[in-house]
């Protein structure tokens, strides 16, 4: 996908709902994307789209896992104060990308690049002075899917 412009806030979190409205149990999206450059805001707007309470979304800083109920259940990941791997299995990261009914987004993915499935919605944020834009990129078939349907 190429670099889509976000001008705004409102951008971001709808470009997060028009996926919200798609994603299904089992998908993995990969944020990425310097402090502030709006993955919590998109992931507001995903969770608003998968018919979830979006005022439950919160940057998950201390439990560094949120779920939010909506048609799946969003498991929202911020990797961003994990110092060691091994706080990834404290988490049981892997089984929660294994619960059937979850959909993980998981902001700072790129601290544990490696952990990620392998089929995965990497998605980039990147915030310049002037201009913020949104790349997406699906690294497997069912990530192919997803970016299909929500760029539909
Ligand atoms: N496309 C955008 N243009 C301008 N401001 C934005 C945009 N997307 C998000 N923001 C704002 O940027 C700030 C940081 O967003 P946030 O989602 O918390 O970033 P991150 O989770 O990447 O640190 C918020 O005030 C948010 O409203
Ligand atoms: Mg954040």
């Amino acid at each position: 996908m190429t670099a889509r412009p976000l001008p705004d806030a409102d951008a971001t979190e709808a470009a997060g709902a028009a996926l919200g409205r798609v994603v299904r149990a089992g998908d993995v999206v990969a944020l990425c994307g310097d402090l502030g450059a709006g993955k919590t805001t998109f992931v507001r707007g995903l969770a608003l789209g998968a018919g979830a309470d979006a005022d439950e979304v919160a940057s998950p800083t201390f439990a560094l896992v949120n779920e939010y109920a909506g048609r799946v259940v969003i498991a929202h990941l911020d990797l961003y104060r994990l110092e060691r791997e091994r706080e990834l299995d404290d988490i049981g990261f892997d089984d929660l990308l294994d619960r059937p009914e979850v959909a993980a987004v998981i902001e700072w993915a790129d601290r544990f690049a490696h952990r990620l499935p392998r089929d995965h919605l990497r998605i980039e944020l990147a915030h310049a002075a002037d201009a913020r834009t949104l790349t997406a990129t699906a690294t497997g078939p069912r990530s192919a899917a997803l970016l299909a349907a929500w760029t539909a």
